[in-house]
């Protein structure tokens, strides 16, 4: 109670901590340039056939060079002809189209570097030589392979074709605007006194028709200022926005751009009947108790899309960083029109071929990189609250989850542990010995994660606030010169403006564990390497803001205006936590740094949460499309907070929301200082032991998500597989969005989210064998999709294995994952209708980057059977997927030759065994049981049931061989005959 009554007393009137305040946060009509973007595209089809794009190529400026791929022309606007544009276009090297348009030699500069902080780095272009730009009259087409990008010159229009089908248009509505820097005219105030009002009406006759007003509109809408509740955003450069339309002639269903409280087929914004009567926006925000089903902007922006239809899929990846809006309609049944609107930039846009979904996440990787390899323990159960309030509350939740046998491989420490809000300073009150806290943690292979927020309080006696007003790395208020002042917790603050190289060094140094020898510089030696951080209120939050952030005309590094790069912010400050937190010990170890606010790129750094959500089942509904949607824009590493944020769940609910979570990448309980506590201990049963069971399956399936992370760090497939993922071509799932394949594992899962539920329906997408996870129930699918029902009471997580797949897993409920490190694995195999089937597992340390030099385990495990006159026989194999040449970690191969099968870590783990087979749906009783050619007499047991080839629905037959006496790194063979 101290410390909610403290925490509320801090808080200025500003935050709202009660509700959503929708009218604290802006729709499009309250934003000027939304509001002329929109008003732009609604002019367009009124204006019949008069409207056309005022944007034209200048033929004679057009530059066409192989070797460079690209394609370079001056542009020009009939609007105003002595303005300037130069467009590029550039096709890479996998057939992404890149499209860029800046005003050049301009009253200014417009804000050019997203896409290098988004990037990993510049596209590679080395064969792409081969492009051949063909002429026309009104045209010029690059083709490359099957790509083939067409740009028009009058009007202006992008367009890619693959295989001969026109993909995706840019400006084929001819929407483009791009609004050019100008001087503001002074316009002359009408003379007052008497007969004011009348002389003002006279003048505004009397002004001639702005020449412009077809397309722009008749009024200067918010050019030069603008306000919004008691805040002006003061605009010294003038407008500046810019319209774009992408138009999917062949694509009716998109997805992507997060991050929004929405389902994850994104419906319509615009057009007859639209779901949403405002676009999507994309500008990192704070929106405490947010809407369950909302086109508003949350804490996270990634401005990529997908546009998928049964033949093909496509990306758009547009590089932008400021407030954007996108509209979506659907102009005729199997298309899709999009139009963006961003506040400041250039036009930057990727536009990604396809064809398939897996092509778009690997060309979206080639881009902005791949997730990182999380620390093995990061994928464990989470625990956090604001605030465990002291070192004997965290002592005492430890032991807590100990004595009732509750896995647990992280405690978290929300804001209260830092002394008046000074992150880093521990409340020596409170948490007098911080160390031996963590040590204590520690001891059992726990972590603990400790709060770091971006806002600084501004008092003398915080050495990291007085460090950086000496370098000089505050982010400055309008004038460019004295800090910005704003609040947050710490009441009065400043923020490090992480754009500015002079703050990287000494941010990365603060959590150094040692002195250093320049004595004025402060450093976290009272942390140890077992702490790992959370980087919150990033976006950046600022209660006392407009929207609850920064003011935009505020300065950054290079004299940039916060409008434009404040969708980047929040990913910076985690970029540069996580390499503080990589290279802080004596050797590098992957990082875990929890942020809220993320852009295009975050997937390289750590995880994302879906922010402060509610204890409702909407709330818990939502989540999955939420954590879904982030999943296919790469930011694979999400969760929403167990429980809800905000709210008291009943028992029912906490249960079916640990169903959810343990179903998340990102698995965290998490609960407002004003909430009752609900440590999963606290349940009464028979809830309590629901939830321990449920935890305990996560760590069963550590391993399956370990492989899933494998696969998405090398090549940016997500780990959560929605249904037009799996099966792009099966339209009846293209709207699915709460139930999900789990990696390449086959597991498919359909958590509950009703109260009271007792049964569920599942849709079964193909003609194939999907067993119950728990009971080995055999249910079939139909080549034309078929919805079945299954039961799920409370203790019943809908879980499904898809017929040929083998799922590794450890049965030996653990205190944390890493005492898990020598357990026996379990491998079920589950044989398909065509009795096969085929798994992975993929291990290694966990925490160093030794699995790039080749120190890991990856195990290919195959089973097939051959039916010959007398007998049949089903082989189970074991073998080293690394000699399948595949070798992909972290993006890159490890160096040819680094990988041996003798390496220090598969030495680390050889004696690590299978300690049980389970074989379902073989059609007999076998007779013999052969493991590495001996055949074994007994340690199998049979029991009959349905078998995986034929139509029957029920339990499954079931082969068990215990003990085999196979060694998991190892190569064997297990046959079975019948
Ligand atoms: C923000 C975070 C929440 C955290 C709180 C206090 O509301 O979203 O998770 O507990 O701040 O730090």
């Amino acid at each position: 109670m101290r410390i909610a009554t403290s925490v509320l007393l801090l808080l200025p009137l500003a935050h709202p901590l009660l509700a959503l305040k929708a009218h604290d946060f802006k729709t499009c009509s309250q934003s000027a340039f939304c509001r002329r973007g929109r008003a732009l595209a609604e002019r367009a089809p009124t204006a019949g056939s008069s409207w056309h794009s005022p944007y034209t190529i200048v033929p004679s400026s057009v530059a066409l060079s192989s070797s460079a791929s690209s394609f370079t022309s001056s542009v020009k606007s009939e609007l105003y002809p002595d303005i300037n544009f130069e467009l590029e276009v550039r096709i890479h090297e996998d057939g992404v189209v890149r499209v860029r348009m800046d005003e050049v030699k301009g009253l200014r500069k417009r804000y050019d570097e997203a896409s290098s902080w988004a990037l990993v780095r510049e596209p590679s272009l080395k064969n792409v030589k081969d492009v051949k730009w063909v002429k026309g009259k009104n045209e010029v087409k690059g083709v490359y392979d099957d790509v083939e990008v067409r740009v028009q010159y009058q009007p202006l229009k992008v367009s890619l074709w693959k295989g001969g089908r026109e993909e995706v248009v840019l400006n084929g509505k001819e929407l483009l605007h791009m609004e050019h820097f100008r001087v503001k005219e002074e316009k002359k105030e009408p003379e007052t006194a008497e007969g004011g009002a009348e002389q003002a009406e006279q003048a505004v006759l009397q002004a001639p028709a702005r020449p412009t007003a077809w397309f722009e509109g008749e009024e200067e809408d918010g050019l030069w200022a603008e306000s919004f509740s008691t805040w002006t955003d003061q605009k010294p450069k003038g407008p500046e926005s810019l319209s774009l339309d992408i138009h999917f002639p062949g694509h009716a269903n998109v997805y992507g751009i997060p991050q929004h409280a929405s389902p994850l087929s994104l419906p319509t914004t615009t057009g007859p009947s639209p779901h949403y009567t405002d676009p999507y926006r994309l500008y990192n925000l704070d929106v405490f108790e947010y809407l369950a089903d909302s086109p508003m902007s949350l804490y996270g922006s990634i401005p990529f899309l997908h546009a998928h239809s049964a033949e093909s899929t496509v990306g758009i990846f547009n590089a932008i960083a400021s407030e954007t809006w996108i509209d979506v309609s659907h102009p005729t049944e199997d298309s899709t029109l999009t139009h963006w609107v961003s506040e400041s930039g250039i036009l930057d846009v990727f536009l990604l071929p396809g064809p398939t979904p897996e092509d778009v996440f690997k060309q979206y990787a080639r881009l902005t990189g791949t997730s990182a390899m999380p620390a093995h323990w990061a994928l464990g159960y989470h625990q956090c609250r604001w605030n465990y309030i002291s070192s004997e509350d965290v002592r005492s939740v430890q032991k807590r989850f100990d004595e009732d046998d509750f896995p647990l491989d992280v405690l978290w420490l929300d804001i209260e542990y830092s002394e008046e809000h000074k992150y880093f300073i521990w409340d020596a009150k409170n948490f007098p010995d911080p160390v031996a806290m963590v040590n204590d943690v520690a001891a059992l292979g726990r972590k603990m994660v400790v709060i770091v927020d971006p806002h600084l309080k501004r008092v003398s006696t915080y050495p990291v606030y007085e460090k950086a007003k000496e370098l000089d790395v505050l982010v400055k208020g309008r004038d460019g010169k004295e800090e910005y002042e704003g609040w947050c917790w710490s009441g009065s603050s400043a923020w490090v403006d992480f754009f500015h190289p002079g703050s990287w060094d000494w941010w990365k140094s603060l959590f150094r564990l040692t002195d250093g020898k320049d004595k004025d510089s402060w450093r976290w030696v009272d942390s140890t390497e077992n702490v790992h951080i959370w980087n919150d209120m990033n976006e950046p939050s600022v209660f006392n803001g407009p929207e609850i952030t920064m003011p935009k005309d505020n300065v950054h590094y290079g004299g940039w205006e916060h409008r434009d790069i404040h969708n980047i912010n929040g990913m910076l400050f985690q970029n540069l936590t996580s390499q503080a937190i990589t290279t802080r010990g004596s050797t590098p170890k992957r990082p875990f740094v929890l942020s809220r606010s993320f852009y295009a790129g975050s997937q390289r750094l750590s995880a994302i949460w879906t922010g402060d959500n509610m204890g409702s089942w909407e709330h818990m509904a939502v989540g999955i499309p939420m954590v879904l949607s982030n999943g296919i824009a790469g930011m694979t590493f999400a969760g929403a907070d167990v429980g809800g944020f905000f709210g008291n769940p009943d028992p029912e609910m906490l249960v079916r929301w640990y169903q959810v979570g343990i179903f998340a990448p990102f698995f965290r309980a998490h609960a407002h200082i004003d909430t009752k506590r609900r440590e999963p201990y606290l349940l009464e049963e028979p809830h309590k032991s629901i939830v321990r069971d449920v935890i305990r399956l996560r760590y069963s399936l550590l391993s399956v998500w370990y492989t899933s992370f494998r696969r998405a760090n090398a090549d940016g497939v997500p780990i959560l597989r929605p249904h037009w993922v799996m099966f792009p071509k099966d339209k009846k799932g293209f709207a699915i969005d709460d139930q999900y394949f789990i990696g390449d594992s086959g597991l498919l899962v359909k958590p509950v989210t009703k109260p009271g539920a007792t049964e569920t329906q599942v849709y079964i997408p193909e003609d194939q064998v999907y067993y119950d996870y728990f009971t080995y129930n055999a249910y079939r699918g139909s080549a034309a999709g078929k919805t079945i029902t299954v039961s799920s009471p409370l203790e019943k997580i809908p879980l499904f294995i898809r017929g040929g797949s083998i799922v590794p897993t450890r049965a030996r409920p653990r205190r944390s994952s890493p005492l898990m490190k020598k357990d026996p694995f379990t491998l079920t195999v589950a044989l398909s209708q065509a009795e096969l089937a085929t798994g992975e597992l993929y291990l290694d340390d966990g925490e160093s980057f030794d699995h790039q030099k080749g120190d890991l385990v990856w195990r290919k495990f195959d089973a097939w059977t051959l039916k010959a006159a007398k007998r049949t026989r089903m082989t189970l194999k074991s073998s080293d997927m690394t000699k399948s040449g595949q070798t992909v970690v972290d993006g890159s191969l490890v160096a040819p030759g680094a990988y041996r099968a003798d390496n220090a870590y598969a030495k680390s783990v050889q004696s690590v065994r299978v300690e049980k087979l389970v074989i379902l749906g073989l059609p007999k009783k076998p007779t013999t049981v052969i493991v590495q050619g001996v055949a074994q007499k007994e340690g199998w047991t049979w029991e009959g049931g349905v078998a995986a080839d034929g139509k029957k629905e029920g339990g499954a037959s079931v082969l068990v061989i215990k003990n085999p006496n196979l060694k998991i790194v190892d190569d064997w063979l297990v046959e079975v005959e019948f």
